[in-house]
């Protein structure tokens, strides 16, 4: 097809606009998708356009990659990427000498690789490194710009123009095997990006976006791992759950259920120590819904919501699902209902009232609300 003007393609992020690269190269990711993180995008679009090293900073399964390989896809740029955590060789990252029938011959590493074909490349777990990895970076990262193989007869191979570099790494501390970045090599990156998870609201959007659960089922997963990741960073639990679970565990749920789904990518994950607080947090998002199958009691729910905390709102929040489950279950079924059933579920109501009786929580309209249902029943 002919160009109408000479000008070649760009896209936009945000304010900033890139090229879209013309070289045609087995690198080029796949469709990758991004929802929300707009200013993220444009940081790092603004860091590609300035051609400056940059370092993301973020907790597990937030991100990190999806949006340098969005990136790499949108403007057609080849992308590798090479995990540093401390067995990668300078041999894996520079290149090697082999041998063959020939004699010795150069083969490039995925450095050398992505600097000549000019691939962004992804460093992951940079902190991680082996010192002598860290060597050839600052020399790359340095306002030489150029790496020397002394192995290659002291080659000197200078970035390719489309070539770009970007590190990530988790926050330190939390983290076994990883050492901190000492402050000469964090000032070799003249742009550092801290990533947080995102917001619940956000979160939902992202995990429906790759699965077909129910928007009420995306904004409890959503919820829940917030709740896990504020104790997490509070030290209570060594337990996190990452957006990347949260798919996971969404798209599982598409054919063996939620309950199974959740207990195969959140709860399993937790160790013994953590597996009460985890299991608590999970079912007060979704302990709830088995109402409907008769099985779970308010009774129970209310127990959960006062062993987790004196949180009213939250307490609250449960017992208005439990109570709209339990009333759309009654105006169901309530004339077909079998004694026993009838009797159980009086029973639940019942243990219900005690226990928020008996709980120092703010109590006054739940305590209504379960009065009101529990002599709605009974008069039955
Ligand atoms: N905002 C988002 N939009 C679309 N998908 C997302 C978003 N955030 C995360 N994901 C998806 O979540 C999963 C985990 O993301 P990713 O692998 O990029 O995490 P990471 O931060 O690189 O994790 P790690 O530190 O373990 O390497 C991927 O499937 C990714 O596509
Ligand atoms: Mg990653």
């Amino acid at each position: 097809m002919k160009k109408v003007s000479g000008q070649p393609k760009t896209i936009k992020f945000g304010k900033i606009s890139l090229p879209v690269s013309e070289i045609v190269n087995d690198y080029i990711p796949q469709e990758q998708k991004i929802v929300g993180y707009k200013n993220v995008l444009e940081n790092l679009a603004f860091g590609v356009q300035k051609n400056l090293p940059t370092l993301l900073i973020g907790e597990t399964g937030l991100g990190k990659t999806a949006l340098i390989r969005h990136l790499a896809g949108q403007t057609n740029n080849g992308f590798r990427r090479l995990n540093l955590n401390g067995q990668t060789t300078v041999d894996e990252f520079v290149g090697r000498t082999l041998l063959n029938k020939d004699g010795t011959y150069w083969q490039d590493g995925v450095l050398t690789d992505a600097l000549r074909h000019g691939y962004w490349l992804l460093l992951d777990e940079i902190n991680a490194a082996l010192p002598e990895i860290l060597f050839v970076l600052h020399s790359l990262l340095d306002d030489d710009r150029y790496i020397v193989i002394p192995e290659n007869g002291g080659e000197i191979v200078r970035p390719h123009e489309n070539f770009r570099i970007f590190a990530t790494m988790n926050p330190s501390g939390k983290y076994h095997g990883t050492k901190d970045l000492n402050k000469a090599f964090l000032s070799r990156f003249p742009m550092i990006i801290q990533l947080e998870y995102p917001k619940p609201e956000e979160e939902s959007l992202i995990i429906q976006s790759y699965s077909k659960i129910t928007p009420k089922d995306a904004n409890n997963l959503a919820s829940m791992a917030k709740d896990i990741r504020s104790s997490y960073f509070k030290d209570e639990i060594d337990t996190v759950c990452s957006t990347r679970d949260l798919i996971n565990c969404a798209q599982m749920s598409e054919d063996i259920g939620m309950n199974m789904a959740l207990e195969l990518s959140v709860i399993n994950r937790a160790s013994k120590e953590d597996n009460k607080a985890i299991n608590t947090i999970v079912k007060l998002y979704f302990g709830g819904r088995a109402i409907t199958t008769e099985e779970l009691s308010l009774a129970q729910l209310a127990k959960i919501a006062y062993e987790i905390n004196d949180d009213y709102e939250k307490f609250e929040m449960l017992m208005t699902q439990s109570f709209n489950d339990l009333k759309s279950y009654l105006d169901k079924e309530l004339l077909s209902i079998d004694p026993v059933k009838f009797a159980n579920l009086i029973g639940f109501l019942g243990v219900a009232l005690n226990t928020i009786q008996a709980s120092s929580i703010k109590r006054t309209s739940s305590e209504k609300m379960i009065t009101r249902y529990y002599e709605a029943i009974k008069e039955k």
